[in-house]
């Protein structure tokens, strides 16, 4: 599909554009049209002139960082990528600092950027690949803390009312994995997200998993008594760097697959059989299990279908062998083929986390049929 579009806008458009280096996962993909911005100006006069144009009903999607997206080999469609830069302090006092981060920074180098300046909160979402602006999207979330927690705002476009909306973080409806702005795919165009950050050195969360033990090592090498964020930062920055593969390294899209929630009747039925079994408990009865361990007890560890195998050291993840060649159609293969096994050994059907992106830019097939 051919798309004049119109130029004057200020922001770069490249046509014929190969995006098999701009997702994670390293899927072989060419879109139609790339469009960058780099100030909301240019977005503002992007879709000011977009519906005026006569190959305005190529369909709009938006692509940030590209690290929980699972893309077609061709994309028909405009690619809206937010590529706004800064980081602007709006209010502080003794106990809190208040920021709006551009859609554009890049995730990881904000919490290094936040730590040094002693602004508390998002240390345990150190290493997460990925932009700001994709962040609420899917509330990241890792070692006991989700975005929600120190969000205090999303500014976002409205792309079918061609508005703009200053969202709390209630407005964002956030879930485990989940969003307003999931559960409306193609409608939303994040530009700036606000955080309130804490400043209070001594405030802590490392109880989970081995990143107490890890962060007391890095307390102890800088001569310090109490866990410092710094030193939780650097645990997690360490856990993930040997548990989780390094997009540049191997293609992945971090957990391939949601923790699944199920009965707690299930769950003691199946606790039964497998003592060892991964739970934790939920509100309402429900215990949410780690499906990397049912992946794993499932003999699936470092296996899956060529090229797309689960990881050695957490099976949650799925790695791509063969970077900018393979397609959709292998990661739905490999997909199917753990969704069987498991559902056959456990009876619990795992949900895909990432987005799966169709050709005419819709989203949410390859869904697996039982
Ligand atoms: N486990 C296994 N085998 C495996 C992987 C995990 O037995 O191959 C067991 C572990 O031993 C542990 C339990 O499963 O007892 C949980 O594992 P882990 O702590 O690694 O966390 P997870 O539940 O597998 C979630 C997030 C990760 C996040 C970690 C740490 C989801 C879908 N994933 O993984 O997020 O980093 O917790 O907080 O909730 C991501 O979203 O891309 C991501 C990596």
């Amino acid at each position: 599909m051919t798309t004049a579009l119109p130029c004057d806008s200020g922001a770069q458009y490249d046509c014929a554009y190969d995006l098999s280096q701009a997702n994670t996962m390293a899927l072989a993909c060419v879109a139609d049209t790339v469009v960058t911005f780099r100030d909301e100006g240019q977005l503002y006069s992007f879709m000011a002139s977009y519906e005026e144009n006569s190959d305005a009903n190529c369909p709009l999607f938006v692509l940030s960082g590209g690290s929980n997206v699972l893309l077609p080999k061709q994309l028909q469609a405009i690619v809206l990528r937010p590529h706004m830069r800064g980081i602007t302090l709006t209010d502080q006092n003794q106990d809190y600092v208040d920021i709006e981060v551009m859609a554009g920074e890049n995730w990881h180098d904000l919490v290094l950027y936040t730590v040094s300046q002693g602004w508390y909160g998002l240390e345990n979402l150190a290493l997460i690949p990925g932009l700001t602006g994709a962040a609420p999207v899917q509330n990241i979330g890792a070692y006991g803390v989700q975005l929600e927690d120190c969000l205090q705002y999303v500014r976002a476009y409205h792309l079918p009312t061609k508005t703009w909306h200053r969202l709390s973080a209630a407005d964002c409806e956030f879930g485990y994995r989940d969003s307003l702005f999931k559960r409306a795919p193609n409608t939303w165009l994040i530009s700036r997200v606000g955080f309130r950050l804490h400043t209070d050195a001594t405030k802590v969360l490392a109880s989970y998993g081995d990143v107490q033990k890890v962060a007391q090592r890095f307390a102890e090498q800088q001569g310090r008594q109490q866990l410092a964020p710094v030193d939780v930062m650097h645990a997690i920055i360490d856990i993930r760097q040997q548990k989780l593969p390094d997009p540049k390294q191997l293609p992945n899209c971090g957990s391939f697959f949601q923790n699944p929630i199920i009965s707690q009747r299930q769950f003691t039925s199946l606790q039964t059989a497998y003592p060892d079994i991964v739970g934790y408990p939920m509100q309402g009865a429900m215990v949410k299990v780690a499906a990397g361990w049912l992946i794993e007890q499932a003999g699936l560890k470092g296996s899956g279908i060529e090229p797309i195998m689960t990881h050695q050291q957490q099976a949650l993840v799925l790695t791509n062998h063969r970077p900018y060649q393979a397609t959709q159609a292998d990661v739905i293969a490999a997909q199917n083929h753990i969704i069987n096994c498991i559902y056959k050994k456990f009876e619990i059907t795992l949900s895909r986390e990432p987005v799966w992106v169709n050709s005419d830019a819709t989203v949410g097939h390859g869904e697996h049929e039982i």
